[in-house]
């Protein structure tokens, strides 16, 4: 696939990934997990190249969930120095090649040394242009509605809106990053099929693809595989075909 332009709708403009597999990836090897999250990164790093190259938009990773700080210890103080030492490796080839970097989350949660490491990336990037790629971090979909709704409350006593008024867009805006458009294709590699407390406002409309392919061996070419596929799809927004095909209707 040809690099295609930020326009064509056969491009997905946000692609949100569940980077599913390393532990099994590691396993059928008899590795340690460890590996196959190394492995992973590295994963992270091809695929981000790539998504830059194809013209997508934005790119969100499901870095670390909510419910991963239920692992064992090992394995979150692992998962945390190799997101550390990403940000650390990564930030100054983020730069060169323009791309943003945001991050979604109960950030609060993490150490005071990622945190800051996090922030600082986050705020050296804000001006550049290029490919936002998103980290979903200490993240859940449920918690980020949830959040939402206190600052909808909190909006709410203090006259800021009227609670009668509100609507999906009023909603969204107090989502943690309300910038952030829609994905319009989820991606999930490693062979499940969850949705796994991921985007759950979010993905009301996206296309989801799923592989076999364990994370740690996602490439370019299985991206692209996935936007051969996404480019197959005919969206609909519950219209009817017929609808959608004249260019009549209204997206609900
Ligand atoms: C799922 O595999 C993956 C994670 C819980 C963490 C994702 C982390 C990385 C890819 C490494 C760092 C990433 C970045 C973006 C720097 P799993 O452990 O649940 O695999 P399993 O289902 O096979 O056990």
């Amino acid at each position: 696939m040809s690099k295609r332009s930020a326009t064509d709708p056969r491009v997905p403009n946000h692609v949100a990934i569940i980077m599913d597999g390393n532990g099994r990836w590691a396993e059928s090897r008899g590795l340690a997990r460890l590996r196959g999250h190394r492995q992973g990164m590295e994963a992270a790093r091809r695929v981000t190249r790539a998504a830059g190259e194809l013209g997508i938009g934005y790119l969100t990773l499901y870095a670390f969930s909510l419910e991963n700080w239920n692992r064992p210890k090992a394995e979150v103080k692992e998962l945390m120095s190799l997101l550390d030492n990403y940000l650390e490796r990564e930030i100054d080839g983020l730069m060169e090649n323009d791309v943003r970097v945001r991050v979604i989350g109960r950030l609060e949660r993490l150490s005071d040394d990622l945190r800051e490491r996090v922030e600082s990336g986050v705020a050296r990037t804000r001006e550049n242009q290029g490919l936002n790629v998103i980290f979903a971090l200490s993240y859940g979909g449920r918690a980020e509605i949830v959040d939402a709704a206190r600052g909808l409350l909190r909006d709410a006593e203090l006259g800021k809106f009227d609670p009668e008024q509100l609507d999906e867009k009023t909603f969204a805006a107090y989502l943690y990053d309300s910038e952030i458009p829609d994905p319009d294709l989820l991606i999930r590699t490693g062979s499940e099929l969850r949705v796994s407390n991921f985007l759950l406002w979010q993905i009301a409309y996206a296309e989801i693809h799923t592989t076999d392919v364990m994370w740690p061996d996602f490439d370019a070419a299985d991206l692209e595989a996935a936007l051969v596929d996404y480019a197959s799809r005919e969206r609909r927004f519950g219209l009817t075909r017929e609808q959608v095909q004249s260019g009549s209707g209204k997206h609900s």
